[in-house]
């Protein structure tokens, strides 16, 4: 399977390309600073140069020719301001769908976030309404197009080592945390798993094991 990862030097992003390399996928790591290129590489990925804040649908949909699978996995990151949660968290994910529909790639991953899908809570700073309100139209946009889409709203993520062991299902799931090699091993579990498509899935660290998790959804 050849999975484009949008946002591939992420922490998840480089979790899931040494995934996905070790079981004989092809791994594209779509990452906008050339100086990232060697860190793909070494995850065993190949790194394409690509500002998803910047490149034309129909670039991108180039880039996607060939591929089986697209996973977003971008994101503005934790120092960004209001601006780049809409260029990022938002566009950058409407770009990568409006690409895959371009380029005939119907699997399509989407790295969202639990809080998603509500309006921002009362009292939050402007900052984190932002993020949820683009995390929030960057699933709705997915959803609106003919694609075999899954959104995946982790919890808190941590750098924990993996676990094995995970709360996956539609929502609710209560709040709680995930490490980030649970979250790639849950990607490229779906990946393997069409009948995910359509769902949106909530994930928390737990006690059931990925694969199990993940093929209990249908
Ligand atoms: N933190 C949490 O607790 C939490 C919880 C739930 C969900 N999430 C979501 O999970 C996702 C992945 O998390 P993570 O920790 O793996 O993220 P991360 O390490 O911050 O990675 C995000 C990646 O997106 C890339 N990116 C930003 N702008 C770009 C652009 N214009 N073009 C191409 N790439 C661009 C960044 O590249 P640069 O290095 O070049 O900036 C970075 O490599 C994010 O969408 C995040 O919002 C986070």
């Amino acid at each position: 399977m050849r999975v484009v990862i949008a946002g591939g030097h992420g922490k998840i992003a480089l979790l899931l390309e040494r995934l996905l390399a070790g079981r004989g996928d092809q791994a594209v790591g779509m990452i906008r600073n050339p100086a990232h290129v060697a860190d793909v590489e070494k995850a065993g990925a190949e790194a394409v140069v690509c500002d998803l804040e910047a490149a034309s649908a129909g670039a991108v949909a180039a880039l996607l020719s060939g591929a089986d699978a697209v996973v977003f996995a971008a994101g503005a990151g934790p120092g960004s301001g209001v601006p780049r949660k809409d260029s990022v968290d938002r566009g950058a994910s409407v770009l990568m769908a409006d690409a895959a529909e371009r380029a005939g790639v119907r699997r399509f991953v989407q790295i969202s976030t639990m809080g998603a899908g509500q309006p921002p809570r009362p009292g939050a700073d402007d900052v984190w309404a932002a993020y949820i309100t683009a995390k929030t139209a960057a699933e709705d946009d997915l959803r609106s197009r003919d694609l075999d889409w899954t959104i995946l709203r982790p919890g808190h993520l941590t750098d924990d080592p993996a676990t094995g062991r995970i709360r996956l299902a539609p929502p609710p799931v209560p709040a709680g945390s995930i490490s980030r090699a649970d979250v790639a091993a849950v990607i490229a579990a779906l990946l393997d798993e069409p009948g995910t498509r359509h769902q949106t899935l909530e994930l928390i660290g737990g006690d059931s094991p990925v694969v199990a998790s993940v093929r209990s959804i249908r």
